[in-house]
């Protein structure tokens, strides 16, 4: 190969790189990307506000009629998650909650022996279906500073089904509340 055909040969690799760079700019030039402010991909998703949801959730009843629908069978089963911790039967041991023999209707922080927080000392009154109902639900939200350290159940008819369950350990059940006469 001569030096004149090694310089046609580089020549052509020389115009080659050119045309292509400026077919490059040209390009750029007519079909400018458009770049988004953030990087990264746009997805297009609806987004659900917490709004949408309370929109769409149907009202709950009151807590009477709750009770009025309560399973005691349920509610047994949700006590499970109670027994880590309390103890039902008549002159049950006290656990890291105290017992809870006849607990409707029985005195806030009654049970001798057992070391209530200063907050749930302080509450007082007796344990109504609605304390109860409220109690459960959040714990921390009825009695700030309670030692109970249980999340709660959200869902007021599992509440029904574990307070119906409560009630039915005692001499003498307390009855069922009544809805509010109108
Ligand atoms: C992680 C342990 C734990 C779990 C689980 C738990 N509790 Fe408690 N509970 C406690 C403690 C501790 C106290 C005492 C709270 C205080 O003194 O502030 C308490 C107190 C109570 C009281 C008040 C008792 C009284 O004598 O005044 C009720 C009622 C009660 N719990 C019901 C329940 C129910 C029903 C469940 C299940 C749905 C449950 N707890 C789950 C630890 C627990």
């Amino acid at each position: 190969m001569n030096s004149f055909e090694l310089n046609k040969i580089l020549g052509a690799i020389l115009g080659t790189c050119l045309i292509v760079l400026s077919l490059n700019i040209a390009a750029g030039a007519i079909f400018a990307p458009e770049k988004p402010a953030k990087p990264g991909y746009a997805i297009a998703v609806q987004e659900h506000g917490a709004g949408d949801k309370a929109v769409a959730k149907e009202p709950e009843q009151p807590m009477e009629a709750m009770m009025a629908s309560a399973s005691m069978e349920k509610g047994q089963a949700t006590a499970k998650q109670c027994a880590a911790c309390h103890t039902f039967e008549k002159g049950g041991p006290n656990r890291v909650g105290p017992n809870l023999w006849n607990i409707v209707g029985r005195p806030k922080a009654s049970v001798a022996g057992f070391n209530y927080s200063a907050a749930m000392k302080a509450k007082g009154g007796a344990w109504t279906f609605g304390d109860l109902y409220a109690y459960l639900a959040n714990p921390r939200g009825f009695i700030p500073g309670t030692n109970m350290t249980f999340a709660g159940l959200s869902r007021g008819q599992q509440r029904a089904d574990v307070i119906d369950f409560l009630r039915s350990h005692a001499d003498s059940p307390v009855p069922m509340p009544k809805a509010a006469a109108k």
